[in-house]
């Protein structure tokens, strides 16, 4: 009887376990990906969302190859840039694919 309580508490807070660690690298991964995006909000706007008719394009919404390519080509020269060519340096591939997982998953600008 006692054994029995106690297989179903063991099992309760392995259970419980698993969700928490779960939810925290969740938590990490996302604060990860929403502090490199916020290094672009200066010229992008707070969630990649730039003011209407400014020159800067918007992030949000952004498809993911699309936002990976035109990073690499900052990066290696072949896109000519202003500011983005020094800009798309200061990140690595894993970077980037989070940066760019994170604003198209993000609701586009109307
Ligand atoms: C200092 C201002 C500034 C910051 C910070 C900045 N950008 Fe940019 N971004 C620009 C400008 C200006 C352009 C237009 C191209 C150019 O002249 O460099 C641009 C263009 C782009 C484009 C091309 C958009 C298109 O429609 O093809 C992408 C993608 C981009 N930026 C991503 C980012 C990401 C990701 C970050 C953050 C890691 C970032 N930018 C941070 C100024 C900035």
């Amino acid at each position: 009887m006692h054994a029995h309580r106690f297989k179903i508490q063991l099992a309760l807070a392995l259970c419980l376990a698993g969700i928490g660690s779960a939810t925290t690298a969740q938590t990490a991964t996302d604060l990860n990906a929403r502090s490199l995006a916020a290094t672009c909000a200066n010229c992008h706007g707070t969630d990649g969302r730039s003011v209407e008719g400014a020159a800067v394009p918007s992030l949000a919404g952004m498809p993911k190859a699309y936002m990976m390519a035109q990073m690499k080509a900052f990066k290696d020269g072949t896109r000519p840039a202003t500011i983005m060519h020094q800009l798309s340096k200061g990140f690595n591939d894993q970077q980037v694919e989070t940066i760019a997982t994170y604003f198209s998953a993000l609701k586009p600008q109307k």
